[in-house]
């Protein structure tokens, strides 16, 4: 695991860019794990300057999206569907029918969860994905105690990622319950992750996630056994690291 501590939110922004640009570098078709969020919002803007001044190109790529709301119109602004043809697809000029989100209004939620994993399998699995984190550790919609192996599936949200996500809906009733998104198993198919967090309010995640056990009470602890994962944050999302000094010593 490889973790880059940056002076903020900005830089971190450019850091992740950095990275992404170059995994996907000379791939014929690069497929793009795509995760929602505050977190990738700088990423995905800073990959859409180097798209705008021709530096970068992806209209050729596919893209994965990690998750999605059971049960909510896929028209609706706050679904996963609106909020990735938004932040991602227009900016970096993807093609829209190819870049995939996790079907949450399905008649049979888990012959679509299956569905997506075989898409996903089809197109040569993922180059690199973009992932943050929940407040309580989670990846994509895997809230804690989620199964290391898990494919992707139907999921209850916990009180507390309703309560964080409350901010992008009317009322707190109005957030989902259920979330389809893809598993543990299915993030750590990636042939690398790049995972972005800034903001005090994600360092005890960030921390647990670094130097914790690997444990179900974190998801995110599992990317302490990817094979190629790198954790951008800025200062404020490391405040709660033992070994932040490291950590910036490393990065050098
Ligand atoms: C959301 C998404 C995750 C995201 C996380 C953190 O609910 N399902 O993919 O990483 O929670 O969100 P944010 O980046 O806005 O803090």
């Amino acid at each position: 695991m490889d973790v880059v501590i940056c002076r903020d939110a900005e830089t971190a922004g450019k850091v992740a860019a950095d990275r992404v640009a170059e995994y996907i570098e000379g791939l014929p078709t690069p497929v793009l794990g795509l995760a929602t969020g505050s977190s990738p919002l700088r990423l995905y803007a800073e990959l859409a300057r180097r798209v705008d001044s021709g530096a970068l190109d992806v209209s050729h790529g596919l893209g994965f999206a990690l998750d999605e709301y059971a049960g909510l119109d896929p028209a609706h602004p706050e679904s996963y569907r609106s909020v990735i043809t938004r932040t991602v697809v227009g900016p970096l000029r993807m093609d829209p029918a190819r870049v995939h989100v996790p079907d949450g209004t399905a008649e049979d939620l888990q012959v679509a969860a299956d569905d997506y994993d075989a898409a996903i399998r089809a197109a040569g699995g993922v180059d690199v994905q973009i992932l943050g984190i929940g407040s309580n550790g989670h990846l994509g919609f895997n809230e804690p105690f989620s199964s290391f192996a898990s494919r992707t599936r139907v999921k209850t949200l916990t009180p507390q990622t309703r309560s964080d996500n409350a901010r992008f809906f009317d009322s707190p009733e109005q957030v989902p319950t259920h979330c389809v998104t893809q598993g543990l198993g299915t993030i750590m198919d990636s042939r690398a992750a790049v995972l972005v967090a800034t903001g005090e309010h994600k360092a005890a995640a960030v921390a647990a996630m670094i130097e914790g056990p690997v444990a179900a009470v974190c998801p995110g602890s599992v990317l302490q056994f990817h094979p190629k994962a790198v954790i951008v944050i800025d200062e404020a999302a490391a405040s709660g690291l033992a070994y932040a000094d490291y950590f910036r010593g490393i990065a050098g």
